[in-house]
């Protein structure tokens, strides 16, 4: 079965494994943990937990609460959700970043797990609709914001501005 979870201390031996293996920037998903030590992942979990109630948050970022995609006892995924939108935000990567580990994909996990997030915007967000930006060159990405009931708003030469209606 697969569910999101929050970023907790209780998983972190599994979540530092996964959080370690993901790239430093895949289709402009970032991430900033890509190969961190286990001692130092200690300090950078509670960051990653702080950033959900508003805290340890760089200048000018708002809060992101980090989930894990949970396939019964094994994580596949990573998605944030940032709570609310700026004006870097709305102009770029909007409410939603995501990853599945490339053992995982293929099998309808990008699709599902966007479909669970995008509920949990929908309770969380103030904006009307969620902002989604993706690559034109991942074309599995933009799938999954369409079936999930996204429509291109527009686009630049490289990326395509997918919104959901809440
Ligand atoms: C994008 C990503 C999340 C997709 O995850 P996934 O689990 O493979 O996605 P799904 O299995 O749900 O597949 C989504 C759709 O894309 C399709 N797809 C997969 N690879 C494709 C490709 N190369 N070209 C076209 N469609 C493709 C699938 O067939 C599926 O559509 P369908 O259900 O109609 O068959 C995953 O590849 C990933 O984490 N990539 C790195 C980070 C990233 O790109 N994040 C998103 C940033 S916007």
């Amino acid at each position: 079965m697969l569910y999101l979870k929050p970023a907790n201390t209780d998983d972190i031996e599994k979540e530092y494994l996964f959080v370690r293996d993901i790239p430093e920037d895949e289709n402009g998903y970032i991430n900033e943990y890509h190969g961190i030590s286990r001692s130092d992942f200690d300090d950078a979990l509670n960051i990653i937990i702080a950033n959900s109630f508003g805290d340890c948050l760089p200048a000018g970022y708002v809060p992101m609460t980090s989930y894990f995609l949970w396939n019964d006892s094994e994580i596949t995924g990573k998605l944030d959700l940032r709570h609310y939108l700026c004006d870097s935000l709305i102009n770029g990567a909007g409410h939603i970043g995501y990853y599945i580990a490339p053992q995982h994909r293929g099998k309808g996990f990008g699709t599902q797990g966007l479909g669970l997030i995008v509920d949990i915007a929908r309770q969380v967000i103030p904006e009307e609709e969620i902002f989604l930006r993706v690559h034109k060159d991942n074309p599995a990405s933009l799938r999954a914001m369409l079936k999930n009931g996204g429509y291109i708003h527009h686009e630049d030469d490289n990326s395509c501005f997918v919104r959901i209606r809440k």
